[in-house]
């Protein structure tokens, strides 16, 4: 695959993002399993239901463009996953699981938030406005999530946890 036009970097990062969402479907599941505070379960079950969605438009982007919808592996959130499992293997206790499950949560909304905002542009740029208001609405719907979650972790009682 030629990298050498704004349409090559679109289908890229369109692909990329595509395969994160599909990964992170799974790992919302996981993370809603792993915790025990029920809002922050809840949070992750509502995001686990927006991120259907969000596939859903990914797969209306691609139609756009005349591509099938295609994955092409995505090693940053595989590598977000990967630190995640490496955690959960250290046995944590449940409190920490819990604060630690918001965190993970969050790396993982900055990274879709940064790949969203950098494919709009390209979209506007290849005269594709649909596609860039379907990216937006998935963009929105990861700046809300993680302003959600950080609001959790601001709320978070720390006590639950031993200092030291
Ligand atoms: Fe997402």
């Amino acid at each position: 695959m030629s990298m050498e036009t704004i349409q090559d970097l679109f289908e890229h990062g369109l692909e990329d993002i595509y395969h994160a969402e599909h990964q992170l479907l799974d790992a919302l599941e996981e993370l809603e399993n792993n915790t025990e505070r029920e809002e922050i379960a809840q949070a992750f079950a509502d995001h686990r239901e927006e991120t259907e969605g969000q596939i859903d438009r990914l797969e209306e982007v691609f139609e756009m463009f005349g591509e099938p919808p295609e994955k092409e592996e995505c090693e940053g959130i595989e590598g977000l996953l990967e630190e995640y499992e490496e955690f959960t293997a250290m046995d944590p206790s449940q409190e920490v699981m819990d604060y630690h499950n918001m965190a993970a949560a969050e790396k993982t909304e900055h990274y879709e938030i940064g790949a969203y905002g950098n494919l709009i542009p390209l979209a506007d740029q290849l005269g594709m406005g649909d596609a860039a208001d379907l990216l937006e609405e998935n963009l929105r719907e990861e700046q809300d999530a993680l302003e959600e979650l950080t609001e959790l972790t601001e709320e978070f009682e720390m006590d639950a946890i031993p200092a030291e």
